[in-house]
């Protein structure tokens, strides 16, 4: 049985913080911010505004897409490291909030390799023949987790939602392999824990980064079987401009098929694959028959890629 997305949504938060905004705040500047990362501005996250408020409007737009009804979802996955509860899950809000009446529910945090995790985890379901249709989301509220006075972090973040329709079919499509990996040696590297804020080795995980989104990717087509240059759009983890031109220089993939949005949004962790992947497609960049990659890296250490084959109508 193969997994198709079949529908896709977002949801990002109407106020903006910019550069200029956090030049008030902290001792930064536009120049800097712009030169070391391509991040121009940010969401955040109004206070009635929650990781499951924002998930569910992603997975509303993308059951809209899909054409699916609400009973027909068996399974809702929510990917996050920022969940306000360690229980009741995101992923059981988010059943609630959208009526999923049969849904199973389960949260999932790899960080900022969640997503590709839980498409993995998804796909995994559909092969089996467990479940026929399952709701992948992306959603963080990062900036409640960064320390506002770290100029090397808090420049950084961003919130958002994105999600995906998964649905099974006997036609071929959807992911043709996965490479997931990590290594817990650079936990230390970068860190929220539950009472406190976030921190980060930034010099250290750029260089994790570079490395393991290039290894991933080509562990992932090798999977597949096919060749780099088979890859019609990469969708990188939006972390940092200069580390995806650099990992993009490395594979040799001509920035041209390489989709980046992070100067509007930063780094909003497992929400930034998804959120990305929807505008892609709103940009006319996808369509079917195209071989879509997707990789990213984050806190764990953790990595992950996938390249899967587009199917879905995009107009
Ligand atoms: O999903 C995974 C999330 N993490 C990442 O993707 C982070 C990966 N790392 C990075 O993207 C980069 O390491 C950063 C963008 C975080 C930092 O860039 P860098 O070129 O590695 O800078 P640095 O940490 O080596 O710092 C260079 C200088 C330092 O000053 P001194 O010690 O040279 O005087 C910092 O204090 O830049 C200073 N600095 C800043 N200056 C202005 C750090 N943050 C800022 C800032 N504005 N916001």
């Amino acid at each position: 049985m193969f997994a198709h997305i079949t529908g896709w949504g977002k949801a990002l938060p109407e106020r903006r913080l910019t550069n200029a905004d956090l030049e008030k705040m902290v001792e930064t500047a536009d120049e800097w911010i712009v030169s070391r990362t391509g991040i121009r501005e940010r969401r955040i996250a109004s206070d009635g505004e929650t990781t499951d408020s924002l998930g569910a409007e992603a997975a509303q737009g993308a059951l809209a897409k899909a054409g699916v009804t609400a009973e027909s979802v068996d399974m809702v996955i929510a990917a996050s490291c920022t969940p306000e509860t360690l229980f009741p899950s995101i992923a059981n809000r988010i059943q609630e909030r959208l009526h999923l009446k049969r849904a199973a529910a389960l949260d999932l945090n790899q960080a900022c390799t969640g997503f590709i995790h839980a498409l993995a985890v998804a796909q995994g379901f559909i092969a089996t023949g467990q479940y026929r249709t399952i709701l992948v989301v992306g959603t963080e509220i990062l900036t409640r987790h960064v320390d506002w006075n770290d100029r090397a972090t808090c420049v950084l973040f961003g919130d958002a939602a994105g999600a995906v329709v998964v649905q099974a079919s006997e036609e071929p499509g959807g992911p043709l392999a996965f490479d997931l990996g990590s290594d817990g040696n650079g936990g230390d590297l970068l860190m929220l824990p539950i009472e406190g804020k976030l921190c980060m080795n930034g010099r250290e995980v750029y260089r994790f980064a570079v490395t393991a989104m290039t290894a991933s990717l080509i562990a992932a087509v090798e999977n597949a079987n096919i060749t780099l240059d088979q890859v019609s759009l990469l969708i990188p983890h939006q972390a940092n401009s200069r580390i995806i031109h650099s990992a993009a220089q490395t594979l040799k993939i001509p920035l041209e098929r390489v989709f980046t949005n992070v100067e509007k949004y930063g780094n909003t962790s497992a929400a930034s694959i998804p959120v990305a992947l929807c505008e892609a497609i709103e940009e006319g960049r996808i369509k079917p028959g195209d071989i879509v990659g997707m990789v990213a890296f984050g806190a764990g250490l953790a990595w992950g890629a996938t390249v899967l084959r587009w199917t879905s109508q995009v107009a």
